[in-house]
This record gives C-alpha cells, sequence and structure tokens, in this order.
C-alpha cells in the first residue's frame, strides 16, 4: 500500500493532507508514516519467518525516539555504531539484549557503558579493537560476546562512498586474519565467541553480492568449525535497497528466500541491519516553494529546505523523487530544486519538469532513510522539525530547533 499518495488533488501522508502539516508546523519538515513503518518491518520479519533470526534496526539510517520507539514495540534490536545511538535505544525503550554494536572506531568509554547496558554483541572490527575489549571487560570484571566483522571482498555494485565490503576499504576483518582472531578470542576470559558477520554496503539492487558474501562467510564458518570454534549467529548486515527511481530491489521475500536457500538448516540463528529498506519510503521532506529564479542557462526552484537537511543529492548525487503537494495546471518548466545554501552543490534534484508556483509545497519522496540523521546546521540552519503521521492524526516527533538552541553551546571569550 502506498502510504503517501494523492487523494482529491492533494498529497497526503496517510489520511493527513501534508499541506495541513505545513501549515501547522512550518517547513522544511520531515514526515514519517507509522503505517509505512510498521508494514515494512512486518513484512521484512514475515520474510524470514521460519529460520531463527533478530532484525537489528541500523539506527543510524533515522534515530528518531519515536521511531526507534515504534520498531522495538514490534520486537525489533538495534545496531548502533556510538555511544549515542546506545543512549537513543535506551532512550527509547529497546532492548540492549538485542543491541549489536558495529563501527570500526569504538572508544573504551563506548565499550564500558555497553557492556554495564548488557549489549548483545560487539561486531568487531580489527586486533587493536578486539585487544581493547579484552581490557575493557576484563577491568569491569564482565565478558564481552563478540562476533568478526569480516570483509569479504565482494563488490556491492553500488555507490562508491557506501560500498563497504571490498578489501579497499576500512571496514572488516581481512579473510587471512580471521582464524587467528578467533583463537585470541577463544582463548581470553573476558570474550565470548558468538558470531561472524559482514555488511558489504548500502542501497544494493541486486541479490548477487548478498550471496556471494554469504557464501564466502559460510566457507569460513567451515574453516572455524575445522578448527573447533563454533558460531552461534551469522550476521548478515543490512545494505538492501529501496525504489528511489526506478530501481527494482529485490523484495523482501525474495531476498529472504534466496539467503535462506543458502543457509540451508545450519544451525545458526541469522542477524539482520537492514535500515534503509525500513524506512527509506517511510518519509519525505516537505518543503516550500521560495522563488522561481530565471537563469540564464537554467531555471532554479529555490526552496526552504537544503542541503544541511537532506545531504544525499549534493554527496552522493542522489537522486529523490519531486511531487507537488497540490496537483497543478499550467504550463511546466525544467526546474532545478535548490537551497539557499551559498554552495552550488546545494541541490535537492535537477532537471525537473513541474509547473510551479511561488509559495506551494513540494514533497521531496523516500527521505525516511539518511536524511534527517545526516543534517547539519550549515550556515546557521536550524534543523527541520519531525512529525509522524498515524492515520488521521499528525504527531510532532521533534520540535524545529530554533537559532537560540544552536548557539546555546557557545562561549565568548573574556
Ligand atoms: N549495518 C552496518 C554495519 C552499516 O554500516 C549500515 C549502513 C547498515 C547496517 C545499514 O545499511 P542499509 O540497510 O541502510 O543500507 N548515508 C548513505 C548510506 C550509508 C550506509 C552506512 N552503513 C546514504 O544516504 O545512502
Amino acid at each position: 500500500m502506498n502510504h503517501f499518495a494523492y487523494h482529491g488533488g492533494e498529497l497526503h501522508a496517510e489520511r493527513v493532507p501534508l499541506r495541513h502539516i505545513a501549515e501547522r508546523y512550518g517547513t522544511p519538515c520531515y514526515v514519517y508514516s507509522r503505517a509505512a513503518l510498521e508494514q515494512a518491518y512486518r513484512e521484512f520479519a514475515a520474510a524470514f519467518a521460519g529460520r531463527e533470526h533478530l532484525i537489528c534496526y541500523a539506527v543510524k539510517a533515522n534515530s528518531s525516539l519515536a521511531l526507534l520507539n515504534l520498531l522495538a514495540r514490534l520486537g525489533s534490536g538495534f545496531d548502533i555504531v556510538s555511544g549515542g545511538e546506545l543512549e537513543r535505544v535506551l532512550a527509547a525503550g529497546g532492548d540492549p539484549g538485542k543491541t549489536v554494536f558495529s563501527g570500526v572506531g569504538k572508544t573504551a568509554e563506548e565499550m564500558r557503558r555497553a557492556l554495564a547496558m548488557g549489549i548483545f554483541c560487539f561486531n568487531v572490527e580489527s586486533e587493536s579493537e578486539l585487544l581493547r575489549l579484552e581490557r575493557v571487560a576484563a577491568e569491569s570484571g564482565t565478558v564481552a560476546t563478540i562476533s568478526l566483522r569480516v570483509n569479504p571482498d565482494v563488490d556491492p555494485r553500488t555507490h562508491p562512498y557506501i560500498a563497504t565490503g571490498l578489501s579497499q576499504n576500512k571496514f572488516g576483518v581481512a579473510h587471512a586474519d580471521v582464524l587467528r582472531l578467533y583463537r585470541k578470542a577463544r582463548e581470553s576470559r573476558h570474550l565470548a565467541i558468538a558470531g561472524i558477520g559482514y555488511h558489504i554496503g548500502s542501497q544494493l539492487t541486486e541479490l548477487a553480492p548478498f550471496v556471494a558474501a554469504l557464501d564466502r562467510v559460510l566457507e569460513l564458518v567451515g574453516e572455524l568449525a575445522a578448527n573447533g570454534i563454533t558460531i552461534t549467529h551469522v550476521d548478515i548486515g543490512g545494505g538492501l535497497g529501496i525504489r528511489y527511481r526506478d530501481e527494482s530491489p529485490p523484495a523482501f521475500a525474495e531476498y529472504a528466500r534466496a539467503l535462506k536457500a543458502r543457509l540451508g538448516a545450519a544451525p545458526f540463528r541469522l542477524l539482520l541491519e537492514p535500515g534503509r529498506a525500513l524506512v527509506g519510503n517511510a518519509g519525505i521532506l516537505l518543503t516550500r516553494v521560495e522563488y522561481l529564479k530565471r537563469g540564464a542557462a537554467k531555471h532554479f526552484a529555490v526552496v526552504d529546505a537544503a542541503m544541511n537537511d537532506l545531504m544525499r543529492p549534493a554527496l552522493y548525487d542522489a537522486y529523490h523523487e519531486v511531487r507537488q503537494v497540490v496537483t497543478a495546471d499550467g504550463s511546466a518548466e525544467v526546474y532545478d530544486i535548490v537551497g539557499p545554501v551559498c554552495e552550488s552543490g546545494d541541490f535537492l534534484a535537477h532537471a525537473r519538469k513541474l509547473a510551479l508556483r511561488e509559495g506551494e509545497l513540494i514533497a521531496i519522496m523516500s527521505a525516511g532513510a539518511y536524511g534527517m540523521s545526516m543534517s547539519s546546521n550549515y550556515n546557521t540552519r536550524p534543523r527541520a522539525a519531525e512529525v509522524m503521521v498515524d492515520d488521521e492524526t499528525a504527531h510532532l516527533i521533534r520540535a524545529r530547533e530554533a537559532v537560540s538552541d544552536l548557539m546555546s553551546m557557545e562561549r565568548l571569550l573574556p
């Protein structure tokens, strides 16, 4: 079901006209659909039914407390990459016992806090990290459960900035070191081996790289077993893509079928770290056209959202569909949709044919993942408000920042 659709010529989030949200909460504003989020989670979980699994939603995709709380209520676990994300999971009522900690740069302090909160597993990315974790666990008089993140050296065929499983990427442990590090872990009284894992990249639209990575890691699991090291879970990371434009990523069921077929009856639990696939199409960025500007070579629609609100176009040249909130007649022109930030890279869309008027609202679609979570205050722009729609009710889940919030941490010299 499409949760962002036109009814009577107006774009709605579920049963709420986006125009009403803009009038009440202002723009720019992120708008999420609770039904879209819950449907995605339930479909994803259903696809893996019949196989013991744990979904650890990748918090970085969208770390709004309200959204984390809804996922926690559905039984989701979490994949975190910082102490900050851990605190968000706790504040949202998430279960630390279903939380895995990924990332190449965990500090001792983050480890201590995660151990004290009893997280399920540390996804360890290097030998130095393993040694540090052992020391921190020993000092805390506890045992850290670990999984090594291996680098399967598989090409995910996605944007180079979001490919992570190639040997030249900073992520994971090289194959050649895996056995040695597990042996080291086995010798420690403060480390408990649970799993093995990987994450090869994001916005993948084909199954083949997922299957190739799993095959490589299953080989490793066999090798470890031959050396007396038992793995109880395999964490296959996230990365499943969504449709932004005309991509046709595998459906959840297809993705699950391919992976389940490869796993066969292997006795371990499957961990999954989806981010974008759960939230990407559950949110939009609502913005207003401030000016229509006719340049010598191009026409521009200057809107009140900018690269600081949604960085993906500027950073990856990512495509997001642009829709008019109220369908308009009139002659369409080709516009670049740009923000007020003082950089030529500040665009939300290039060359879109639309019949725009100054003052009207547009929706930047598929902005639920890596939108608000990557936003900044560049140009001293307060961050957008966030609204979660539930059927015919719009809930403000994060107030728009005020400029005074932005300056509140700063001090002048005496
Ligand atoms: N697990 C790990 C260890 C990750 O690093 C990531 C994402 C995920 C899971 C979730 O991946 P997903 O299912 O969302 O593809 N900012 C970029 C995406 C960066 C992804 C970083 N890691 C974007 O806007 O496209």
